[in-house]
């Protein structure tokens, strides 16, 4: 079943593009969105007057990056809630609340009781899920699927890109018939969407530069990763990932937040992944990026820089940079996941990890 891949993890992250091009297949046609398997009116979708999204683990990081898709090109407020904690604080809902329950496996009780719990007080729920007739995808309203497959890895490589993108799908559906609100050219953005798995192909071959990158690292006791609004959960996927399979401290900052604090971590040899915003359409984010990469440099750090092609200011204050194409940068977080998953599966790999089934974890968490 593994087929040319020693590990399910490498072949499972070599699939995502196919993985991606088949979740906006269909939904997606000239630059127009339509998820009819939502079951949401376009009325309904007027209507509305907040988006909740409640999910654990990585899809909860890829509903961090829905949420900044939906409020960009929306009139509409959105709340991200680890699902553990939604139904404590019997957070306040309505019918016009539209509850998007993110799940892999559509399993995990905690996001199934958040979602029963929206479902009792009268909100609209849907679900981003990959398994088709689960739990959650039977007790919603309607269903974005994605089109992920199977996984057998246990850590969320292709299901996290999927559900990334299905997010895009929901916010770009949301803002077409709502009428868009914001300043991006929305056709240009579901253009750049549906180039991604060709984008996303290209980033396969940075195995061999991350491979050699990780063996360099692999003595170290801890990394960190910084990220700026987008990237910033694409950092903290980062850092869950390297946790889960290389069993090593991994924490993701909002860049801005280290002089706050976690600069004081900073020492000699330290590793820092920076998800670098884009040069050209971030100008002012790349540029107080820069300064924080010189910050944890300047202490010791060793810097580790996902950037986009041709920005080449980031040569001179990046230990390694790793590459990735140009796109729009709302959709940044598609690519620069890509090479932390490569970095993490081969530093697991170099620590003697077993990247398939790490320890004290299971695939679907069906206890609360
Ligand atoms: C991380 C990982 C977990 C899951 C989480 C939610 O690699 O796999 O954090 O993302 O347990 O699982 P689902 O998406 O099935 O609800």
């Amino acid at each position: 079943e593994k087929g040319d891949y020693p590990y399910f993890m490498l072949k499972e992250i070599a699939e995502q593009p196919q993985a991606v091009a088949d979740t906006l297949a269909g939904s997606l046609v000239d630059g127009r969105v339509s998820l009819p398997g939502l079951g949401l009116s376009e009325q309904c979708i007027r209507e509305l007057t907040s988006v909740v999204v409640i999910a654990c683990g990585s899809s909860y990081h890829a509903g961090l990056i829905a949420q900044q898709a939906i409020e960009r090109w929306t009139d509409l407020p959105v709340h991200v809630e680890v699902a553990s904690e939604f139904r404590y604080r019997e957070p306040k809902l309505r019918s016009t609340t539209l509850v998007v329950a993110v799940s892999q496996s559509g399993e995990s009780m905690d996001t199934l009781m958040a979602l029963r719990h929206a479902q009792q007080a009268g909100a609209t729920v849907v679900s981003i899920c990959n398994t088709r007739g689960s739990s959650m995808a039977r007790e919603s309203h309607g269903v974005l699927y994605t089109e992920a497959g199977t996984e057998i890895g246990v850590a969320a490589t292709k299901t996290f890109l999927t559900q990334v993108a299905a997010g895009y799908l929901l916010a770009l559906h949301l803002a077409g018939v709502r009428g868009g609100q914001t300043t991006d050219g929305l056709i240009e953005v579901a253009e750049a969407l549906a180039d991604i798995p060709r984008a996303a192909r290209q980033l396969l071959a940075t195995v061999p530069q991350l491979r050699a990158l990780a063996a360099s690292l692999a003595d170290r006791d801890a990394v960190l990763f910084l990220g700026r609004q987008l990237g910033y959960p694409v950092a903290m996927e980062g850092a869950l990932k390297l946790k889960e399979l290389a069993y090593l401290h991994a924490e993701a900052f909002a860049a801005g937040e280290l002089k706050h604090g976690p600069i004081a971590l900073i020492e000699d040899g330290l590793p820092v992944v920076v998800v670098m915003p884009s040069a050209s359409q971030q100008p002012l984010l790349h540029e107080k990026m820069m300064s924080n990469i010189q910050e944890v440099r300047a202490r010791g750090a060793v810097t580790v820089v996902i950037a986009e092609q041709g920005d080449e200011s980031v040569d001179a204050c990046a230990d390694a940079v790793v590459r990735m194409p140009t796109t729009h940068f709302m959709l940044a977080p598609l690519l620069a996941s890509i090479p932390l998953q490569i970095l993490t599966c081969e530093l697991a790999l170099a620590r003697g990890c077993d990247v398939d089934q790490p320890r004290n974890l299971a695939k679907s968490v069906t206890v609360e």
